[in-house]
């Protein structure tokens, strides 16, 4: 072990307890938003489950729901129907002080804007040990050792006495991260946490998720427009007008050289029903629309273009099949 890593995994031990728990369910989750009298409907039930303990990264083209997933998560709003669950807290049902309790105990936050995530007249210090004295379960000398290790194990010691304005993009972030697990929560939620840096100090911040998720156990669920994200984790989740589309899994493999290779498969999202999306890319190269024939081989099954819509007088929508008309 090297002395970082060694002084990583001793202010892990000091300052973050291992936590269990985390697992995020959600079965069909519908969110649909009334404006103007005009209705969004920003989630179309979606599917997602995350184990706990996981590293999961979610992608998705602008607005196409990755936020609101992840403000129902953290316990800011309600989805209009469906089922979500985080740790065992059911969050269609979460009111008052068990909602208070659960931002504060059972999830950490951390968002895009650096200057949402931590409070501008406080030190780095300052503003972890804040959430700790808020929830009032430890003494002054437990939380200001605790915010130490939590700054070492993050890599911002040198920022401890610093308020955000003399720390970069990166370092704030960093910091912010400490804020959001500093009261040992189960589910780590960041919502575009390198949208504002660059490639680098991205890298490094995502990085940082990986060491919090591996020393402490908490379960990280990340939103991110960076196309490398894939490469940080293990499982990438698409969202696509509002379900999960597809995954992509990574997944290392050794060859009979013995040289270690990293594999990245995608998949289709399958859901309790049996229904998925087709890749927009599959649906463009073979023209596809309003129906497609179905064929089960033995072991796979094949998706087909309607033949009839290339057949000019016979390709409206409703007319029936060749099969069908001789029933
Ligand atoms: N408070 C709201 N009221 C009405 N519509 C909303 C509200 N919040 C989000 N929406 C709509 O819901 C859809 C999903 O928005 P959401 O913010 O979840 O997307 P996103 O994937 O996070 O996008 P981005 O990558 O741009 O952040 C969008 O069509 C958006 O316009
Ligand atoms: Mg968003």
């Amino acid at each position: 072990m090297s002395t970082s890593e060694a002084a990583t995994s001793g202010a892990a031990q000091q300052g973050a307890a291992r936590v269990t728990g985390g697992e995020i369910v959600c079965e069909d989750v519908v969110r649909i938003y009334a404006a103007d009298g005009i209705e969004v409907q920003a989630l179309q039930g979606l599917n997602l489950h995350v184990e706990a303990g996981d590293l999961v990264a979610i992608v998705g083209a602008s607005g196409s729901g990755k936020s609101t997933l992840l403000t129902i998560l953290s316990g800011l709003d309600t989805p209009t129907a469906g089922k979500a669950s985080v740790a065992g807290v059911d969050l269609l049902t979460l009111r008052g002080r068990r909602r208070v309790s659960y931002q504060r105990h059972t999830v950490g936050f951390v968002w895009q804007q650096t200057s949402r995530n931590l409070l501008p007249y406080l030190t780095a210090h300052e503003n972890i040990a804040l959430p700790m004295a808020l929830a009032g379960r430890e003494k002054p000398g437990a939380i200001s050792a605790r915010a130490d290790a939590l700054l070492e194990m993050l890599g911002v010691g040198h920022c401890r006495d610093r308020r955000p304005a003399a720390m970069s993009g990166g370092e704030q972030q960093r910091t912010a991260i400490a804020v959001a697990v500093a009261n040992s929560p189960q589910v780590l939620l960041a919502d575009e946490p390198t949208g504002e840096l660059d490639e680098a100090t991205s890298a490094e911040v995502l990085e940082m998720m990986r060491t919090v998720n591996a020393e402490t156990g908490v379960t990280v669920l990340i939103v991110t427009h960076d196309p490398t994200v894939s490469e940080h984790v293990r499982r990438t989740v698409q969202i696509r007008d509002g379900r999960t589309s597809t995954e992509v899994l990574r997944r290392r493999e050794t060859d009979e050289h013995g040289t270690e290779r990293h594999i990245a498969e995608e998949f289709a999202v399958l859901d309790r029903v049996g229904r998925m999306q087709l890749p927009q890319e599959f649906v463009g190269a073979l023209d596809l629309k309003d129906r497609v024939r179905l064929t089960l081989e033995p072991d796979h099954a094949a998706v087909w273009r309607d033949a009839r819509q290339d057949q000019p007088g016979t390709g409206g929508a409703g007319e029936p099949s060749e099969e069908e008309q001789e029933r």
